[in-house]
């Protein structure tokens, strides 16, 4: 069912884990199957240092959250809040349809913890 990138992905996953100090983190659930996605990023100057994630999904979610953080290391934030669930399973080159909603959760999880550090930062100010 799943192509060999997305295999690759699901059984090596990149960058799966916490930062301890992260500068933001972001959680999708999908309340229908109740699987989870969290990010973590780690900003510096402007860009995404480190991405880290975990999920408690299916194969997709895996995958797809390895491609995610791929996608997304290095990048500046704007660049980051670009990737979407689109680019996620265009890199992956394709997912099954009925897989499609899973790799929903990487992006916006992605966007929520970016979301979640520009909230911390305008709280500094
Ligand atoms: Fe739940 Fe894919 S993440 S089935
Ligand atoms: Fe839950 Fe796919 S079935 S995200």
């Amino acid at each position: 069912m799943y192509n060999q990138t997305v295999m690759d992905h699901f059984e090596n996953p990149r960058n799966v884990g916490e930062i301890p100090d992260a500068s933001g983190v972001g959680e999708v659930g999908n309340i229908t199957c109740g699987d989870i996605l969290r990010v973590y990023i780690k900003v510096n100057e402007g860009k995404l240092e480190d991405v880290k994630y975990m999920t408690f999904g299916c194969g997709a979610a895996v995958a797809s959250g390895s491609m995610m953080t791929e996608l997304a290391k290095g990048k500046t934030i704007d660049e980051a809040m670009e990737i979407t669930n689109n680019s996620v399973a265009e890199a992956l080159n394709g997912l099954p349809p009925q897989k499609k909603h899973c790799s929903n959760l990487a992006a916006d999880a992605l966007h929520k913890a970016i979301e979640d550090w520009q909230k911390k930062s305008a709280d500094k100010e």
